[in-house]
């Protein structure tokens, strides 16, 4: 009887992701070499620092501090990049990429800042990029979206991709307290990072819509050339209001495509959804992405988008699909094409303009507390061609101000830029306004 080949995997990075994918594996082995017909070896790892006390245990020869002598490794034919960042997660890619090999990632920042020239090296070498793990965690989108709805054009791709976020909006609710507060909660329940900016601020999000808008257009969209807006400037208050109007809030991630007009807008800001809709009723630290495919209609995805288990499964998933590809030439044709190429390649595919992105605005903003001020507002915004369709005004601290918030009619991104920039000069309006976007999504 021919000896099973033996697939070696090398992982960099054995951090939270790491570490549950050593373990994860280490305790299903048996089980995938039985199916795949194959003997699997957690043959290396690196670090950064050999000292840190880890939940796994490595013989000391698997391990290194030179995460590049792994992804070189000529016996090494896996490799997982699972070091994060985008310096030494780059090099350790390309260079992997380059022997040929297949490497497993989930480093969202690093596809959406460089992917194009990942796949481009992944291609010219014979090697393979798969991506599972870097958006929604737990969740098998990418491959939903590359092989289940295989089929289908994607109009419309919106949902919650970041679980810090969701939780800290969430708890805001719940508790009626302020972002300060619940953010500082999230640091000491190891929701948020010692630096929250990359997820409050939206750019996590932006990341992993940049890798759903490749996937689902085959167009590498920059997140500078996005909306992206984080939600460090809701307050309870704004929860309040919303509900009052028969919304809750979330931060989505919204992939937009005309196939007539052949437009895509890709953005990712704080969005009233209606109380009854699904997603809004996500909560806590889980995901949810809506997919509206021309052929299937809509499916809907929720699950937990990060932490160590959840991210372990989906690197496994294709760890097994990198497996597949080595193991059988015929089926790595037919997957190579899969994994180094968009679910829908798109040539024709360009940003829609702002005033082409059209929408129902909630403003909220703090004017002074004196007759006249919401005939100016309602000027300055019918000047843009904005309107007003409901009103919500109460006193507020200081004396002498009040909170306004208003929503408008339907109108566009350029309009409501311009609406903006004329209330910021009104003397009445004494701070920044507020600007949430409304989400008419039918499903
Ligand atoms: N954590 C999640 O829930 C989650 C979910 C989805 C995707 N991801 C993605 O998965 C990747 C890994 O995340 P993680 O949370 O596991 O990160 P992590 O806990 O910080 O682990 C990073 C690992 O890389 C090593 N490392 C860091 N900088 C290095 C350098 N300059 N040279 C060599 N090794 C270095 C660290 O070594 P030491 O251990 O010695 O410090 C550690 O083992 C990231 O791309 C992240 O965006 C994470």
């Amino acid at each position: 009887m021919s000896q099973p080949l033996v697939i070696r995997i090398g992982i960099c990075g054995l951090g939270t992701v790491g570490q549950g994918v050593w373990k994860h594996l280490s305790r299903i082995r048996t089980e995938l070499e039985s199916r795949l017909g194959v003997k699997l070896e957690l043959a290396r790892a690196s670090v950064r620092d050999r000292r840190k006390v880890r939940t796994v245990k490595l013989a000391p020869g698997k391990l290194t501090t030179d995460p590049l002598a792994v992804a070189t490794d000529p016996n090494i034919d896996i490799v997982c990049e699972l070091i994060g960042g985008t310096t030494v997660a780059r090099d350790v890619t390309l260079a992997a990429l380059a022997c040929g090999k297949v490497v497993v990632s989930a480093n969202k920042a690093l596809i959406s800042k460089h992917g194009a020239e990942l796949f481009e090296t992944a291609r010219r070498h014979g090697g393979h990029f798969l991506f599972e793990a870097s958006v929604a965690g737990g969740i098998p989108l990418i491959k939903a979206l590359r092989e289940g709805l295989v089929a289908n054009r994607f109009p419309l791709i919106y949902g919650i991709l970041n679980g810090t976020c969701n939780y800290i909006l969430t708890q805001m609710e719940e508790q009626d307290a302020p972002y300060p507060a619940i953010l500082g909660e999230a640091k000491k329940l190891g929701y948020a990072e010692a630096d929250e900016s990359l997820d409050v601020l939206g750019w996590d999000t932006a990341h992993k819509a940049v890798v759903l808008a490749f996937l689902a257009h085959g167009t590498w969209v920059k997140p500078e050339q996005m909306i992206v807006e984080g939600i460090d400037r809701i307050t309870p208050g704004d929860f309040k209001n919303a509900a009052a109007l028969g919304y809750g809030i979330k931060l989505l991630a919204v992939i937009a495509r005309d196939f007539k007009s052949g437009e895509l807008s890709v953005r990712v800001h704080p969005t009233l959804l209606p109380e009854s809709h699904v997603v809004a009723k996500v909560s806590g630290v889980f995901n949810a992405v809506s997919v509206q495919g021309d052929v299937a209609g809509t499916t809907l995805y929720i699950g937990r988008g990060a932490g160590q288990d959840a991210t372990a499964s989906a690197v496994i998933s294709d760890l097994v699909d990198a497996v597949s590809l080595l193991k059988n030439d015929r089926r790595a044709f037919i997957t190579a094409r899969k994994s180094n190429a968009p679910a829908r390649p798109e040539k024709v595919c360009r940003l829609a303009p702002p005033a082409h992105i059209r929408g129902r605005y909630y403003l909220r903003m703090t004017v002074s507390d004196e007759p006249g001020v919401l005939a100016q507002i309602a000027a300055a915004m019918a000047g843009q061609g904005v309107s007003i369709a409901s009103v919500i005004q109460s006193a507020q601290e200081p004396a002498g101000a009040a909170s306004l918030v208003l929503t408008t009619h339907q109108s566009d991104e350029r309009a409501i830029a311009a609406t903006l920039s004329r209330l910021a000069r009104l003397k009445c309006v004494l701070e920044k306004p507020l600007l949430l976007r409304i989400g008419d999504f039918s499903e």
